[in-house]
């Protein structure tokens, strides 16, 4: 006897679900709902730095058939890459671009997630690990500004590098680890083509692997004060939103590597004394510009260790939000907290655009 389709779809489907459980998955996908609020659309930049990520993996796995890890090299294969490889340079454009765009994208998604105090309990966790994300994602783009092997990621490296020697104890010899030899060279390159492809990768895809998980088993956070907002489907409206932000996304990625193609440089030249005006990448620049202020003796101790620790003191305090705002876990707004995070942007805002209208 013939079966009709109906019949055998269903057969397919429970010969699937035998095989790859997977229904209670559906099931879960089907009912979440993510909360409705005037802070909504902030939920949205998680994902982009997700999509951002992935673009990063699939270009730098490109990049990665023609690039040469070693001083003799790198530069020419860059040239190599941006000039005769067949949209070598848009591959390398994009890979660029959207570095700098994930970078951004994460400072949108942490400050917006810190202002609505979605770090509450329970989910501390989901924001330790994002914190461990951001660092990640900027030590990818520590250790990949340094590949090209051009004058100026030599000299920033350089600088961002030597910054670890006040760290008491340990900075030498962290320095030296991370440098491979007592300066940048050929050793210092090899680490940082291993950091970039090798050791970050994997590192940080368990992290994100955590706290996706997290967000999903502990769902969306409720907007603060509201016992529970109304909340729209996740599949399709959700995903829907998130998918017409891609396209944006995407065509401002696609519009800034074409018509704005990174520059490939000069190559590095270690006996050349540093050019003027060097500075890191832009997310780096809050902290060379601020160093910059400091005298060289404060109280008899070295200004720019002082600074370092003053800058990281910060940090750590903005790293630890979860665990001081009592006031948010009883469902208030304490000016305070508003304050810091308020005070962290400017600080950030002001002396990164320091570094580019007015270097020291
Ligand atoms: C590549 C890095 C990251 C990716 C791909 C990522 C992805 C996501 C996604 C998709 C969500 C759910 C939607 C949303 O709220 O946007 C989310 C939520 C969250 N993320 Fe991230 N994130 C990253 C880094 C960070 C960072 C740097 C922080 C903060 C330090 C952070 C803290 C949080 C918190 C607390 C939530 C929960 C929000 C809520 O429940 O309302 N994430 N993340």
């Amino acid at each position: 006897m013939a079966q009709s389709p109906g019949n055998r779809s269903e057969r397919l489907a429970s010969w699937l679900e035998s095989r790859a459980p997977l229904s209670g998955v559906v099931e879960f996908l089907r009912h979440k709902e993510v909360p409705w609020h005037k802070g909504t659309f902030f939920y949205l930049f998680g994902g982009v730095a997700l999509l951002l990520f992935c673009v990063q993996v699939m270009t730098g796995i490109l990049l990665m058939f023609y690039y040469v890890p070693a001083p003799e090299g790198a530069y020419e294969s860059v040239l190599l890459i941006s000039a005769k490889v067949p949209f070598g340079w848009l591959i390398r454009s994009i890979h660029s671009w959207s570095a700098n765009l994930m970078i951004l994208a994460l400072f949108i998604h942490m400050f917006s997630v810190y202002f609505m105090r979605a770090y509450r309990p329970p989910r501390e966790l989901v924001w330790v690990t994002g914190f461990v994300l951001l660092v990640l994602s900027m030590t990818f783009g520590f250790s990949g500004y340094l590949l090209p092997w051009t004058k100026l990621s030599y000299f920033a490296t350089k600088i961002g590098t030597d910054v670890t020697k006040v760290i008491p104890v340990v900075g030498e010899g962290m320095r030296n680890f991370l440098l491979g030899a007592s300066e940048i060279s050929g050793p210092t390159l090899t680490r940082f083509f291993a950091l970039h492809v090798a050791i970050l990768p994997p590192i940080f895809t368990i992290f994100l692997g955590l706290h996706l998980l997290l967000i999903q088993l502990l769902g969306m956070s409720q907007p603060l004060g509201q016992q529970k907002a109304r909340g729209i489907p996740f599949i399709p409206n959700f995903v829907l939103r998130e998918g017409i932000v891609w396209v944006v996304v995407l065509g401002l990625l696609a519009v800034l590597s074409v018509y704005l193609p990174w520059e490939v440089g000069e190559k590095a030249d270690p006996l050349a004394s540093a050019p003027a005006g060097i500075r890191p990448e832009w997310f780096f620049t809050f902290m060379s510009q601020s160093l910059k202020y400091i005298p060289a003796k404060v109280m008899g101790m070295e200004g720019e260790a002082l600074g370092v620790y003053a800058i990281g003191a910060g940090g750590l305090i903005f790293f630890l939000v979860p665990f001081w705002d009592r006031w948010s876990r009883e469902g208030r707004r304490h000016w305070l907290v508003t304050a810091y995070g308020v005070a962290v942007i400017v600080f950030l805002a002001t002396m990164t655009s320091l570094a580019y209208f007015k270097p020291y």
